[in-house]
């Protein structure tokens, strides 16, 4: 019965644009939620909690960046189960993305290429949203932020956009991630290497330690990686982030590569590849990663989940959380109790 109405639903949902699909989505999940039909159908199995970067996550499985970019939905995508969500990416101001059509779904392979470039509505909308949510409660599970910059601010002022948006969220969430590997926002991934990285990271622990001092409360930073860095790059990544002492590593973004989708319909858009082609080189990077950091810090793994087996591969990998998106797509919302069944010990 599940499985069938995932199958009509998505078959409903994939004869939308993909954009439009993703804005029905969000408005049918707050539906469900307000109207209590969300606690009926989504059946929460009940695990044991884990305790990572000071903060409880009622199970290791989160909602990745990118699917609620406004933090119009927690509720909604809360009562899926997620043990957390991970809003945004957001910047200082609200931009517009790039042109459409800037999302491609590729269903022979249970992918997806997207190039939709930061469009959010700025750090104070998202801000808003929060703070109602926050008064009004509802969801219970960990909240973090993806931080973005702006598409028009240089990348010798990106430490500015990071901050800026960290301040203004920092007393509404539970942690942040510095996002430096979008692959649509040009220059982005140039961040990564070590000397804009470190200034970045130096910059944002240093906030963090002002604004824990101020707010009485220490917001946990993790820093997000491509998928597509050289083994050099990855050590120097591992290496500042336990020097910086940087909470998480997010591992990884969408990929730039195009190996085994280039013969596809859409396989040759530009933009970044996520979903089952993105699998096993995001597990490749999470398992060097793990060797590297050795247990210094935590890995928060994501790159093309689209089972419960999927997700306990990233555990096995050496993430201690798992993240989705795509997969949800094509999966519907029983991948989450699935991928928390197979997570968790219950
Ligand atoms: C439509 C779309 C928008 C995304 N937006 C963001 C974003 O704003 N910030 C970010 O760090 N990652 C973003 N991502 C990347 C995802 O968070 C995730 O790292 C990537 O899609 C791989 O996971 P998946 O295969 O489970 O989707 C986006 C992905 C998609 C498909």
């Amino acid at each position: 019965m599940n499985s069938l109405c995932t199958s009509l639903g998505r078959k409903a949902l994939f004869s939308l644009e993909p954009e439009d699909a993703h804005a029905f989505t969000l408005a049918t999940l707050n539906t469900l939620y307000a109207t209590g039909i969300s606690r009926l159908v989504f059946p929460q199995p009940k695990v044991q909690a884990v305790q990572l970067m000071g903060l409880t996550f009622p199970n290791r499985i989160g909602l990745a960046a990118g699917a609620d970019k406004n933090g119009e939905c927690i509720n909604g995508f809360g009562a899926l189960g997620f043990g957390f969500l991970e809003l945004g990416g957001v910047t200082p101001r609200p931009q517009p993305g790039n042109d459409k059509p800037r999302v491609f779904r590729l269903p022979q392979v249970n992918g997806l290429i997207n190039r939709l470039g930061f469009n959010n509505h700025g750090v104070q909308a998202l801000v808003q949203n929060l703070s109602r949510f926050r008064s009004s409660g509802g969801y219970q599970g960990v909240i973090g932020v993806n931080l973005g910059k702006n598409k028009d601010t240089p990348n010798e002022k990106a430490l500015d956009d990071y901050r800026l948006c960290y301040e203004q969220l920092y007393s509404f969430i539970d942690f942040a991630t510095i996002n430096v590997s979008s692959p649509n926002t040009q220059g982005l991934r140039a961040l990564q290497e070590t000397e804009e990285l470190r200034i970045i990271l130096s910059g944002m622990k240093a906030a963090q330690a002002r604004l824990a001092d101020q707010h009485g409360k220490y917001v946990p930073l993790s820093v997000k990686i491509a998928p597509d860095l050289t083994e050099l790059q990855l050590e120097a990544i591992a290496q500042l982030a336990i020097a910086e002492r940087i909470d998480a590593i997010t591992a990884t973004n969408t990929t730039t590569g195009r190996e085994t989708v280039a013969d596809l319909l859409y396989g040759q858009e530009s933009g970044g590849l996520s979903g089952a082609p993105l699998f096993s080189r995001s597990n490749q990077i999470i398992r060097n990663l793990a060797k590297l950091l050795d247990g210094a810090l935590p890995i928060i793994g994501v790159g093309g989940v689209m089972s419960g087996a999927d997700a306990k591969l990233k555990l096995d990998c050496g993430a201690s959380l798992v993240q989705f998106y795509t997969g949800l797509i094509y999966r519907g919302p029983q991948l989450v109790t699935e991928s928390i069944k197979s997570c968790s010990s219950m």
